[in-house]
């Protein structure tokens, strides 16, 4: 039986609590906010036995054998820092960090304590992307040369949904998964970024954000790739992401739309969304979605001791090199990438 834990009793906690419920040898036993409310509806909403409002105390009196770090995005590191001081395992939701500081205090805290973490880089579970990695590793279409990567939010995501996106960035909540997916598929890292920067849709709502990032990448193997995330997609776009992604190789091609998919459309007298049949969907009640699948995944090798799909390494240079492009955003120079 695995006890986990979850630190962050807000949205995205809910899918992690909704699979811990249905694994038969996994059990939630605790659950922390520091808004003692919000713990509390949590832990009735899933029959979690014990509740924390400090994460400190969690950690010393829970019994739990790993975490779930579901605090915002700007919130993990001293969490993380603690629970691998205190020998804990964890999952950790993207991005690592926010600072370069924190993600080399991250690293040293992992490394010297020996816990096993993995960042929840779900997209990497994603069926079209899993399929194109393993089409790119076979070869047959010769070595990448050129990819593209859209990923946006529509605007309601930064001004209703999260309420803490002015200390945030869409590089953080998007930008993470792009850009850790890019590395994955193309088997290497930027070597140089330039990126271009907007804003003022997201400031006249309110929200002090950039708009949106465009960055050109160079990677290490030579692949040139064009990065895009922004947070102002009308919210009249049936899919709350708009993903679009694309890779040309030395004699073949991959294209990827996994936004504007035609398998269920929902319609009612006012719009059209599509269904989602991908991400956090249920199939008899089953949690299904890749969503789930990379929470699963973390599950089954920490029970197993096999490596993480996702190493503590990729997530903290995808972190270091998103911290590039916003230097780039910010001086307009070409920078060159530092990694740990
Ligand atoms: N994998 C994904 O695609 C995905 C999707 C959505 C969100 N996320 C990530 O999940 C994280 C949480 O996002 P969310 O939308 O659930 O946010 P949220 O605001 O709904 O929930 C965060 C919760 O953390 C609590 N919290 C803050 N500081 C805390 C602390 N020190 N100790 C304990 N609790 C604390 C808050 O009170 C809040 O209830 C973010 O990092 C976000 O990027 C990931």
């Amino acid at each position: 039986m695995i006890k986990m834990g979850i630190v962050g009793a807000g949205l995205w906690a809910q899918q992690h609590a909704k699979l811990f419920q249905e694994i038969p040898d996994v059990e939630c036993v605790a659950i922390c906010d520091v808004n003692e409310a919000k713990a509390k509806e949590f832990a009735a909403q899933f029959q979690i036995p014990k509740i924390y409002t400090s994460h400190k105390e969690l950690l010393e009196k829970s019994g739990c054998d790993a975490l779930s770090i579901v605090t915002p995005d700007f919130l993990h590191t001293e969490i993380v820092v603690d629970a691998a001081n205190a020998g804990m395992d964890m999952l950790i939701e993207k991005p690592l960090a926010t600072e370069k500081e924190d993600v080399y205090r991250i690293v040293e805290a992992v490394r010297k304590s020996k816990v096993r973490v993995m960042v929840d880089m779900h997209n990497r579970f994603s069926p079209p992307f899993n399929n194109a990695k393993s089409i790119l590793d076979s070869g047959c279409f010769g070595k990448a040369i050129n990819a593209y990567f859209r990923l946006n939010d529509v605007r309601s995501v930064a001004t209703d949904m999260l309420k803490w996106a002015s200390k945030s960035s869409i590089l953080w909540f998007l930008g993470s998964h792009s850009l850790d997916t890019l590395n994955w598929l193309l088997n290497s890292r930027p070597k140089e970024v330039f990126a271009r920067s907007s804003r003022g849709v997201l400031d006249a709502a309110g929200v002090d954000a950039v708009d949106v990032y465009q960055a050109s990448l160079l990677y290490e193997n030579g692949v040139i790739a064009q990065m895009e995330n922004g947070w102002i997609t009308p919210n009249g776009n049936p899919c709350v992401n708009d993903i679009k992604f694309n890779v040309v190789c030395e004699c073949g091609k991959l294209d990827i739309d996994a936004s504007n998919n035609t398998l269920l459309k929902v319609t009612s007298d006012t719009r059209m969304d599509t269904g989602d049949c991908i991400v956090a969907n249920q199939v008899f009640g089953s949690m299904k979605g890749f969503a789930y699948e990379s929470i699963r995944s973390f599950l089954e090798k920490l029970k197993s001791g096999e490596d993480f799909y996702v190493s503590l390494e990729d997530s903290a240079n995808v972190v270091l090199a998103l911290l590039n492009i916003m230097e780039s955003a910010v001086t307009g120079k070409i920078i060159t990438c530092d990694y740990i």
